[in-house]
């Protein structure tokens, strides 16, 4: 077996699996939420999001570790909730689990110059345009629900995720 990763990346790229999972884990409860509240454009945009985002980057995390020679590990990822005051603040929390997300990547890419680990930091570096991405796909989202002048019939039935 090749042994291409340190044991601090295997144990970061381990915690980054949580992470991304994690983030699944917040837009399925985002989705309940709006599901519940007869959002329907958004409880699927979020739950698109979870499924062919968030858990995609998960194993291409998990991916990385094996092809590695490295050792995959399941972290706990705690109970999150599926109960949100309103859009705005469902809105807003998501841009700022993104920005979280996005410092959790360059830590990993700091790591990674640190080892000299350079076959990791070329996985991190599409990590860090995807964070891009993500940021500007939510703060889209928030925009043009801020436009809508805030109807939330109009903005909700108008989202579509770029999958
Ligand atoms: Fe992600
Ligand atoms: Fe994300």
């Amino acid at each position: 077996m090749v042994n291409f990763i340190s044991p601090e990346m295997n144990d970061l790229m381990n915690k980054q699996i949580v992470e991304e999972l994690r983030s699944a884990y917040i837009y399925l409860g985002m989705a309940a939420w709006a599901d519940r509240e007869g959002l329907k454009g958004l409880a699927n945009f979020m739950r698109t999001h979870a499924e062919q985002e968030e858990y995609v980057h998960a194993m291409k995390f998990v991916d990385y570790i094996l092809e590695a020679g490295g050792k995959v590990e399941y972290g706990t990822i705690e109970k999150i909730s599926t109960d949100w005051q309103d859009v705005e603040t469902v809105l807003k929390e998501a841009i700022s689990h993104e920005e979280h997300i996005t410092s959790k990547i360059k830590d990993l890419m700091d790591l990674a110059k640190e080892k000299k680990e350079y076959y990791a930091y070329e996985l991190l570096d599409w990590f860090n345009e995807e964070q891009m991405e993500e940021e500007n796909l939510f703060t889209d989202l928030y925009d043009a629900y801020r436009l809508s002048g805030k109807n939330l019939l109009m903005w909700d039935r108008n989202i579509t995720h770029p999958d």
